[in-house]
């Protein structure tokens, strides 16, 4: 995603006040540390402009969520959407997958949502699509036993190629669906930026459920 330089960036981020996390690792680890309860804890990574994490945080009072986003301008975009929104269940942090494993205990995380992800279709940058097995390793850290992946794409090489990393690494899939817009899984989907754009242009959505290996 390409985003124009925000003005008074950190200043407007500041003005978000206690949603944002400037340090997790102060967080000693423990993502339930971030919130004044117990529920149960789902992280977003690549949030974007935060329509998701909204809608989700919405339907969904008794879990916690933090947003995800390596992008400091995009993630002000949704961090300004959730204050804005008045949620109490939601969080946002600026930060990138791959350090996830520094941030968080093992077995801390009760799901894990990936929306639209960066498809890198060039071969040569394999390892950065966010469902590489060496990320599927990382979310295995951190997720709980019973812990899930939820993913979306309109993206069908991404998708093809995340079905086999999966199943390479032994992630059991479920609710699978190449058309999730006519689907049965439809009923409860909250749409993406990405996910609204695409579809409107005809693009057909993929998505599936993987369970965290044993
Ligand atoms: C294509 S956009 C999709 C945004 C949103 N999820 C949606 O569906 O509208 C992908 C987002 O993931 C973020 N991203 C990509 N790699 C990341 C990483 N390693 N860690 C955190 N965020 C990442 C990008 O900055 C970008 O905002």
């Amino acid at each position: 995603m390409r985003v124009k330089k925000k003005k008074h960036g950190a200043e407007r981020m500041a003005a978000c006040g206690d949603i944002v996390i400037s340090d997790l690792k102060i967080a000693e680890k423990n993502p339930k540390n971030l919130f004044p309860n117990d529920n149960e804890v789902r992280i977003e990574i690549g949030c974007g402009k935060g329509d998701f994490i909204v809608g989700t945080a919405e339907k969904n009072p008794d879990v916690n969520f933090l947003a995800i986003e390596r992008v400091h301008d995009v993630l002000v975009m949704a961090a300004e959407k959730i204050k804005a929104s008045g949620l109490t269940n939601v969080k946002v942090c600026c930060c990138d997958a791959k350090e996830l494993t520094e941030l968080f205990d093992a077995k801390s995380i009760d799901r894990i949502y990936l929306n639209f992800s960066d498809p890198w279709p060039k071969s040569r940058h394999e390892k950065r699509r966010l469902t590489h097995r060496n990320f599927l390793e990382i979310y295995k850290t951190i997720l709980k036993d019973d812990g899930e992946i939820h993913f979306k794409t309109d993206n069908r090489g991404l998708f093809d190629f995340s079905l086999e990393e999966f199943k390479e690494m032994n992630w059991m899939l479920d609710k699978l669906t190449f058309d999730l817009h006519n689907s049965e899984y439809m009923e409860n989907n909250v749409m993406t930026e990405y996910e609204r754009r695409f579809s409107g242009l005809g693009f057909s959505i993929n998505r599936v459920e993987a369970k965290k290996p044993l």
